[in-house]
């Protein structure tokens, strides 16, 4: 049985008769039964089924936010101030806004962080694993069922100049737990010989990228493997569908190095359909920073998401001395 430990910023009341906790946040109130999460506001309320919302909520959290939306579904999401975070229910939804049932708080990241962060923790059953794909998993359904904390708090892969180097991210290997996944058995494990000259031995590195992905237990889980100043290589291994629809804040490219996503363009704020982009191996895309977009992945596929970290660029393209988009055809 595990223990839940929630800390004194989070505010929670419980266990309801599922048993589980209910959650407030700013106006909004979180609860989940058998098969679905309530959220309520003033003006509003929103129903998702619990597995989706799990997935979403996961994928927040481990991110600590990340760029710019991260929109749960059509209606409920956060936005990332960096310091602070928007949580909004049909914030950027043409609908909800025109009949003014839009609701945003804004929140202090560290009391949203640890209430998401004991919300992911109550709620997630033994067995459900909300970074696997539906394949790998348990159910997220039924009644509160213990926890699975080790799968919630996954340490998400950050290195510091690149993976494989000396004080570095460690490769993956069977040894360390990451065997590689029943999709990629075909995936060279072979790995590149380095020969450095005298005295730059912990200089220079190389490592078989498609052979570290073939290894990843999670999907849609951009993780930094390589770091040049803001420039930031965050491959991904993706399966089923990107649980979450990411609203930009910034340019994003994406080369798909092997199979096929299917990827859905929305503008970012009314959530009016503009784009169906289909990716194959070898393609290259630059999603604007006006979109929002969500993937289907048919089959575990590997995807390279290059995003440029400087704090700069969304004031930049907010005040329109950036444009939205990288390159013009
Ligand atoms: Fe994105």
């Amino acid at each position: 049985m595990t223990t839940l430990t929630i800390p004194p910023q989070v505010r929670a009341e419980g266990p309801n008769e599922q048993g589980y906790q209910v959650f407030s946040l700013g106006e909004f109130l979180f609860s989940r039964d058998e098969y679905f999460a309530y959220i309520t506001w003033p003006t509003g309320r929103h129903v998702m089924s619990v597995d989706a919302f799990l997935r979403a909520l996961q994928r927040d959290v481990a991110w600590d936010f990340f760029y710019g939306i991260v929109n749960f579904d059509g209606v409920l999401g956060t936005v990332n101030h960096y310091g602070s975070v928007d949580l909004f229910g049909g914030r950027y939804n043409d609908a909800y806004r025109k009949a003014e049932l839009d609701h945003v708080d804004r929140i202090d990241t560290p009391v949203i962080r640890e209430t998401f962060k004991a919300m992911l923790a109550d709620w997630t059953n033994e067995g459900f694993d909300p970074f696997a794909s539906p394949e790998e998993t348990g159910s997220a359904f039924g009644l509160k069922r213990g926890g699975n904390l080790a799968a919630v708090t996954r340490r998400r892969v950050t290195a510091t100049r690149m993976v494989s180097m000396p004080d570095d991210e460690a490769l993956r290997s069977d040894a360390n737990g990451h065997p590689v996944n029943r999709m990629f058995a075909d995936v060279s494990q072979d790995e590149p010989e380095v020969t450095a000259e005298p005295g730059f031995e912990g200089e220079v590195a190389s490592f078989n990228l498609f052979a570290y992905l073939s290894r990843s237990a999670v999907t849609w889980n951009p993780s930094v493997v390589s770091v040049c100043r803001d420039s930031l290589y965050c491959p991904t291994t993706e399966e089923y569908i990107l649980p979450i629809i990411h609203g930009n804040d910034r340019a994003e490219w994406f080369v798909q190095l092997s199979d096929e996503i299917i990827w859905d363009v929305e503008d970012r704020d009314t959530g009016a359909k503009r784009a169906k982009v289909v990716m194959k191996a070898g393609d290259v895309a630059a999603m604007p920073a006006d979109i929002r977009h969500q993937g289907y992945a048919p089959k575990r596929c590997m995807l390279l998401v290059w995003e440029n970290a400087s704090s700069k660029i969304p004031e930049l393209i907010s005040s329109g001395k950036f444009p939205s988009q990288p390159v013009v055809f």
